[in-house]
C-alpha cells in the first residue's frame, strides 16, 4: 500500500516492519549459533547500517564488544561512485579477534568488498558479514555475505537505516520509490 512521506514521494511498502523484525531475530539466533561459546567484536557500518545493528544486537546470544565503521561511496548520489571513502574508523584492534560486520544492503557490493578486505588485512581469526539486504542482480564485484536477511529484485530502497540523499532513514519498514515519482 503506498504511504506518503515528508517529501511527499510515493514509497511502497516492501518489506514490512513486523517481517523485519522476525527476520532480524532469525539472524542473530543463526549468529548466536554459529559463534556459540566465543566472544566476537560486532561492528555496524555506518550510517546505513545503525537501525539494523541496534535491532540485531540485542538478540545475539553471546559476549560481545561494538565498533563503528563510518564508510560513503554514494554521497547525495543513487548510483555509487565506486570510491569508498572511510569516515570514522574503528576504536579498537580486531587482530585475533572474532568480527561480524553488519551491512544494511549490499548494492553493487564495492563497499562490502572494500570492508572486508580492509578488515581482513588486521587479521581478525574469524571474519564474517551479515547483510540485511542482498541484490544478487546488481553486484559488480564478486562479495557473498555470510548471513543474508532478505535478498531483493534491483530497485531502490529506503528506510529502516537505507536513505536516499540523507531522508528516510526513520521508516520502521523497507520501502522503494515509485518509478516516476
Ligand atoms: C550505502 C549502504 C551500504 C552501501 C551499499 O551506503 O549503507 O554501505 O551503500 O552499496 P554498494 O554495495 O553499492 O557499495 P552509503 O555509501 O550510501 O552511505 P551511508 O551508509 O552513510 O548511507
Amino acid at each position: 500500500m503506498p504511504t506518503s512521506d515528508e517529501d511527499s514521494k510515493k514509497i511502497n511498502i516492501l518489506i514490512p516492519e513486523v517481517r523485519l523484525q522476525q527476520r532480524v531475530q532469525e539472524l542473530a539466533q543463526e549468529i548466536s549459533h554459529d559463534f556459540k561459546g566465543k566472544e566476537i567484536v560486532a561492528i555496524c557500518i555506518l550510517k546505513g547500517s545503525f537501525v539494523f545493528f541496534s535491532d540485531v544486537i540485542r538478540h545475539l546470544d553471546m559476549p560481545m564488544t561494538c565498533e563503528f565503521l563510518g564508510v560513503s561511496s554514494y554521497g547525495n548520489k543513487m548510483v555509487s561512485s565506486g570510491e569508498v571513502k572511510v569516515t570514522l574508523d574503528l576504536n579498537e584492534p580486531i587482530e585475533g579477534k572474532h568480527v561480524v560486520v553488519f551491512e544494511d544492503i549490499v548494492d553493487s557490493g564495492l563497499t562490502l568488498n572494500y570492508i572486508m578486505n580492509t578488515l581482513r588485512a588486521r587479521k581478525p581469526a574469524t571474519l564474517k558479514s551479515c547483510s540485511l539486504l542482498f541484490k544478487p542482480d546488481a553486484l559488480k564485484v564478486n562479495v557473498d555475505p555470510d548471513y543474508v536477511g532478505f535478498k531483493i529484485e534491483n530497485q531502490f530502497v529506503v528506510g529502516y537505516g537505507v536513505d536516499l540523499a540523507g531522508k528516510y532513514r526513520g521508516l520502521p519498514y523497507i520501502g522503494y520509490i515509485e518509478h516516476g515519482h
